[in-house]
């Protein structure tokens, strides 16, 4: 995720759009960029690292303009170097971009063919070709509509023309663009916190729509250059809460961002045709991939969680043995590891300590690393032989949540890959996919649900233990809500299997001992049920989060968080998600400061 800013108007549109960089910050940033347009051309600065950095390098010279736009980056595609920071340019045109382009390497062939040379990796600097090639037939407008009509992926877009110094065009699809609207100025960015301190009047753009903007007036078309006429709204937000896009805290927003974040762990890597993931990343060892025979999971607490949904799903769909292990157990074992051994490390930041010398250890010992990371470029994504980046967006909240649910979509991708190139048929393989593209869409459906959770929530708040179970999938998933419910709430938690209650745990129940049950009707459900009625007979109290279509269980006797249904396979990408919200009401009602919580830090590393 990175964070775009443009302004247009009368004013030193240098200053604007450095106050604006700041403010969007928290949405990541390894590097940084502008372009002024000084009325005759169009000079570009670019930095690593901080905004101070960038600031740095600008002079009286290349700070000149009432146009201009500007970047802070958060690496997806290349590394976090100078030469792929934005702003990106071809000719005349000058560009930001905040999204990932799902059909740029074919576009990028297609331009080199006509003659194009690339400087980046990045897959925005492909966008900047593609209107500049369009530009040689038509005006800057059109030529925009028609390059991005060539454009799969998600885009937030600010755009400039040399020939154009009064001019300047917005594009969006799937990534968030505001335009702010001031007196005779504009001023646009990914959200409303780089705006607030100049206009609280903004205007919203929808997906497929662009907005040319001049210092007096802006026009909003679709790509297929329909006029749109657009409402105007009245944003009542301080600075915080623009950077939390009004959310009361940012866990609570990243909560809310799952959709978007599961849709950018899928965007591009699904090839329906064949019923199989395409996972750039892994194409290097796509070979040595197809011989090895076990897989070990590594990581930390909720990543190490994610993992232990990934044994299953690769067991089962791929038929390789796996195992998970905490990182920190591994890095001090002897194991067994040989180069038929694939190591695959899971971290939401890619810089844990004791994932990396994990890592190493797993090298030493001549096994296949991969990483699957969130932070591209971080320590992690270096060390491993290959790896698949999660495209999540900085996770600000020390509590994990989207980076989770993305890694288990990962996972998913990954046990697709690895079935298909084994005995997986395309027909299963397909019907995965197909599966794991409506799961942002029942993600969003939860959501709705959220009054309904936080009652909940507020109701079971003032207890000091929990019972998480689950079974199959959706143990994994109880032992991640009750790791939430413990950093959030400071609640005793503890995740169980949900069919091992009787060998001992069970003692503990009472009425004071409530136990989170996931129930969702799968293989393992009528299992389940017998677990909820001894429960029951213990006066212990049960909150269950189940599907529609049960019949065995009624609200007269539990609290019931009803969830959409999807395959088995999927379903701990939806289990995951009312846990999440009730660990963060829980929190909320006792006071606690979630985004930070006491002791706990959101990249460990040390040991
Ligand atoms: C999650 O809510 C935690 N804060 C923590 O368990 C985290 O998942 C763990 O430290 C691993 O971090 P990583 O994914 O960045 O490696």
């Amino acid at each position: 995720m990175c964070g775009i800013v443009g302004y247009i108007g009368k004013k030193d549109a240098c200053e604007i759009l450095i106050k604006g960089l700041r403010r969007l910050e928290y949405r990541g940033y390894d590097s940084s960029g502008i372009a002024l347009h000084n009325g005759r051309k169009i000079n570009s600065t670019k930095s690593t690292g901080k905004i101070v950095n960038l600031e740095e390098k600008l002079t009286e010279k290349n700070s000149v303009g009432t146009l201009g736009i500007a970047h802070t980056r958060w690496a997806t595609h290349g590394k976090p170097t100078e030469v792929n920071s934005h702003p990106h340019s071809a000719g005349d045109i000058t560009l930001v971009h905040n999204g990932i382009i799902e059909n740029y390497q074919k576009l990028k062939e297609d331009l080199i063919k006509k003659g194009h040379s690339f400087l980046s990796d990045t897959d925005s600097e492909v966008i900047a070709h593609l209107i500049q090639e369009e530009n040689i037939k038509f005006d800057f407008e059109r030529s925009v509509q028609s390059a991005i009509k060539k454009v799969k992926g998600a885009y937030a877009l600010a755009i400039i023309h040399k020939e154009h110094p009064d001019k300047l065009i917005v594009v969006r699809n799937s990534s968030p663009l505001v335009i702010g609207v001031g007196n005779n100025e504009f001023v646009i960015a990914s959200d409303a916190s780089a705006i607030i301190a100049y206009t609280n009047k903004v205007v919203y753009l929808d997906d497929g729509e662009l907005a040319i903007i001049t210092p007096t007036d802006y026009v909003v078309k679709t790509i297929s250059n329909k006029l749109q006429k657009k409402q105007e709204q009245q944003l009542e937000w301080n600075d915080e809460q623009a950077k939390k896009e009004g959310y009361e805290h940012f866990m609570l927003k990243e909560i809310h961002d799952q959709p978007h974040a599961i849709q950018d762990a899928i965007r591009g890597r699904i090839d329906m045709e064949n019923g199989m993931a395409i996972l750039g990343g892994l194409t290097s060892v796509d070979k040595r991939l197809r011989s090895i025979n076990r897989v070990i999971i590594i990581s930390c607490g909720t990543s190490y969680f994610s993992g232990l949904v990934g044994e299953y799903m690769i067991e089962e769909y791929a038929g390789i043995p796996t195992e998970v292990e905490y990182a920190s157990e591994f890095r001090y074992r002897k194991p067994l590891l040989d180069k038929n051994t694939v190591v695959i490390a899971i971290s939401q930041s890619g810089e844990t300590a004791d994932t990396l010398a994990a890592i190493k250890e797993a090298k030493n010992k001549g096994a296949l690393t991969l990483g699957v990371v969130n932070v591209v470029g971080s320590s992690i994504a270096r060390e491993t032989d290959a790896g698949i980046y999660n495209h999540a967006g900085p996770e600000v909240s020390v509590a994990s949540t989207k980076a989770f649910t993305s890694q288990l979509t990962i996972l998913t991708l990954i046990a697709v890959y690895l079935g298909r190139q084994r005995d997986m048929s395309m027909i299963m393989g397909r019907r995965i996919l197909s599966e794991l593209q409506k799961v942002p869409f029942l993600v969003s459906k939860i959501l709705e649900n959220e009054e309904k959770i936080k009652k909940i929530a507020y109701k079971y708040a003032k207890f000091e233990n929990f019972f998480y179970l689950g079974r199959k999938y959706n143990y994994p998933i109880a032992c991640e809500g009750a790791l939430k419910i413990k950093e959030i709430a400071y609640i005793h938690a503890e995740g169980y299997p949900s069919g091992e209650m009787k060998h001992g745990p069970i003692a503990l129940i009472d009425k004071h001992f409530p136990s989170v049950i996931l129930a969702p009707k799968d293989s393992v459900y009528e299992k389940t049920l017998s677990a909820i009625e001894e429960i029951r007979a213990r006066e212990g109290k049960v909150v269950i989060i189940t599907t529609k279509d049960v019949t065995e269980l009624h609200s007269d006797k539990y609290d019931i968080i009803y969830i959409p249904k999807t395959l088995e396979i999927l379903m701990p990408i939806i289990t995951a998600i009312p846990l999440q919200l009730l660990a963060y009401y829980v929190g909320t009602k006792r006071g606690h400061d979630v985004d930070q919580p006491k002791n706990l830090a959101k990249s460990v590393t040390v040991e």
